[in-house]
């Protein structure tokens, strides 16, 4: 009997290709960059599986000759890039990966905060550049990350394990989420508060939210307007979830310290960026799950889902 084919946007461990490789003939993409629009349509249409990254738009133009597609296997727990409605309208199930990256997210979450609140990528600049001449009492001065408020918004996952970090830094917690979590604001000691009062109050603001149409924009003008002048803004969801040149401008007129990303709403971002070009940014290149344990733990739950959807079987992370 013929196999399915399954279509994979990029190489990972050779495992986890042999996984697939058992239960299908496997198709993979063997360039560091995303795979063009015109190649991603063509190869969809001779595909059962989908295994694709963040970087591939699965839309209703990829999906309208996809006729023989079963599932889109998403490598990330976000899933903006795929149009789930017209998947679900094709048949076509789709999955992600959630639970396996949260701690190593959570990780980089926290590493971002200590970063931006305490100047470390500029302090090793001005280390670098020879600049350091002497010891000075507020030489590269920071933002205490001990004891300060933390505001997450969206408290989901990788929200609830930052907030575990964040007790041992013994920081009041506020959270923002569609819905309340007495669970974590028992076990945690976290407040929920309506997004201007978290905005207001925190000296860490954290998005943590999947991007959606509720959450597009979510962080514009208005609401960087009510941070403090001493706060640290952090992006670690999507970076369609804040306007940017509203950050650029709160950060130029010092109406707040400083910023922390990991995502911007073009990546890779452009090296003219207005956001790249100031001191007080520090900003990543969507790092936030990239360990090498944790990656190959979301490729083979990826892989997982293929294997379980082309053998009749029901996907374990259904989004
Ligand atoms: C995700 O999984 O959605 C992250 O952004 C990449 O790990």
């Amino acid at each position: 009997m013929k196999k399915p084919n399954v279509f994979m946007t990029r190489r990972v461990a050779v495992e986890i290709i042999s996984m697939l490789e058992e239960v299908a003939e496997v198709d993979v993409w063997e360039e560091e960059s995303a795979v063009p629009r015109d190649v991603l349509v063509e190869k969809a249409k001779k595909a059962d599986a989908l295994f694709t990254m963040l970087t591939e738009k699965v839309d209703e133009e990829v999906l309208a000759h996809a006729n023989q597609l079963r599932i889109v296997a998403n490598m990330a727990v976000g899933y903006d890039n795929i149009d789930v409605a017209a998947a679900k309208k094709k048949g076509v199930i789709v999955t992600n990966t959630p639970d396996v990256l949260t701690e190593a997210t959570a990780d980089l979450v926290f590493a971002l905060l200590l970063a931006t609140g305490r100047r470390l990528m500029e302090a090793n600049r001005f280390l670098h550049n020879g600049e350091w001449s002497t010891w000075n009492p507020y030489l590269m001065a920071g933002q205490r990350c001990h004891g300060a408020t933390l505001g997450i918004i969206g408290m989901g996952r990788i929200g609830e394990a930052v907030a575990k970090r964040a007790k041992g830094f013994d920081m009041p917690i506020l959270y923002h989420n569609r819905r309340r979590r007495t669970e974590v604001e028992e076990a945690l000691d976290a407040r929920y508060a309506d997004l201007d009062e978290l905005l207001q109050q925190a000296d860490y603001v954290v998005v943590l939210t999947p991007l959606t149409a509720e959450t597009r924009g979510l962080i514009g003008e208005r609401e960087l307007s009510l941070m403090k002048e001493t706060a640290v803004f952090i992006n670690a969801s999507r970076g369609g979830t804040v306007d940017e040149q509203a950050l650029y401008r709160a950060l130029v007129e010092k109406r707040i310290w400083a910023a922390g990303l990991d995502v911007f709403q073009k990546e890779p971002v452009p090296m003219d960026h207005p956001l790249l070009t100031l001191p007080n940014v520090v900003a990543l290149p969507h790092i936030g799950s990239a360990t090498y344990e944790t990656r190959n733990r979301m490729a083979r739950l990826a892989a997982e889902n293929i294997v379980a959807v082309l053998t009749g079987k029901e996907p374990l992370t259904p989004v």
